[in-house]
């Protein structure tokens, strides 16, 4: 009873005028969760690790996500929560969201804006053409399409099923790509990803997640 009332509590401070739509109060409660957590036991802020604008933390390869599609972000929280998606860090912080803490994050960090943050380290120039030939044009002798072709041009993403992983951080990139080809993450749908992953090289999934980290992320104007 006591956390309920404590969260009542906070909401209702936050939340300014529950307007009719309900859709300015849900990107309220959105921008309250990542900022101070839903109040239950647990509610870790979204920010400590991915910050309030949603550019994420390269030194500890938590993700960018601000401005990925709001179904693919509540998707994949849904998934850790059920435990359908490897997420070893994040398992333990969505157990006490509720559909509705998880559909009002989604969306504000889905309309959230962040600058591309610099990753840890300089950059290789020769993995990073190396990463963009098989990014653009795959490697055919291992039956591996360009990732553009689904990720969109420049790996700006298509929402909203294919998320964007231009400008997202190198360690992220590279943790899930490893996570994907040793069958830890097993959500995509028809095991799109865990197949290409498998089929690349250490060499190659450095490559390309170097090339798409050194890419800016997407601006888009999210209705
Ligand atoms: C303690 C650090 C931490 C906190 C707090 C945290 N996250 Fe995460 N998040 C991560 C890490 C690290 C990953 C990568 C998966 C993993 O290791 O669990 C991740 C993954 C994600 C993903 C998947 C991104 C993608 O591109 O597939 C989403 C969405 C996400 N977090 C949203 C949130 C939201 C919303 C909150 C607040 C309710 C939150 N996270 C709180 C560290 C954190
Ligand atoms: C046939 C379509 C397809 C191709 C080609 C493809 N991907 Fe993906 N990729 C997906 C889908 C769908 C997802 C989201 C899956 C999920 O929800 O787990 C994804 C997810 C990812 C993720 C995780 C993103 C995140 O935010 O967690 C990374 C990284 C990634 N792909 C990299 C690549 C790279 C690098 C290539 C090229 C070598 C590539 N993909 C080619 C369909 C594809």
């Amino acid at each position: 009873m006591k956390t309920t009332f404590s969260a009542l509590f906070l909401a209702a401070g936050i939340i300014a005028i529950p307007g009719p739509s309900g859709a300015a109060s849900l990107m309220d409660w959105g921008r309250h969760v990542a900022k101070a957590g839903n109040g239950k036991p647990g509610g870790t802020a979204c920010m400590e690790c991915h910050r309030l604008d949603g550019g994420g933390m390269p030194s500890i390869g938590a993700p960018r996500i601000s401005g990925q599609p709001r179904q693919y972000i509540a998707r994949e929280i849904r998934e850790v929560k059920e435990g359908k998606r490897y997420g070893p860090v994040m398992a333990g912080v969505v157990q006490n969201l509720s559909p509705r803490d998880i559909r009002a994050v989604a969306l504000y960090y889905s309309r959230a804006k962040s600058p591309k943050l610099p990753d840890v380290g300089p950059s290789d120039p020769a993995l990073v053409a190396e990463g963009k030939h098989i990014a653009t044009r795959g490697f055919w002798k291992k039956n591996i399409p360009a990732c553009v072709q689904c990720h969109g041009p420049n790996g700006y993403g298509v929402p909203p099923l294919f998320p964007y992983i231009a400008g997202q951080n190198r360690t992220y990139l590279l943790r899930q790509l490893m996570a994907y080809a040793f069958l830890k993450r097993q959500d995509d749908p028809e095991g799109l990803m865990r197949g290409i992953a498998r089929r690349l090289t250490m060499a190659q999934r450095k490559a390309v997640a170097e090339y798409f980290s050194s890419l800016k992320p997407p601006v888009r104007d999210v209705p």
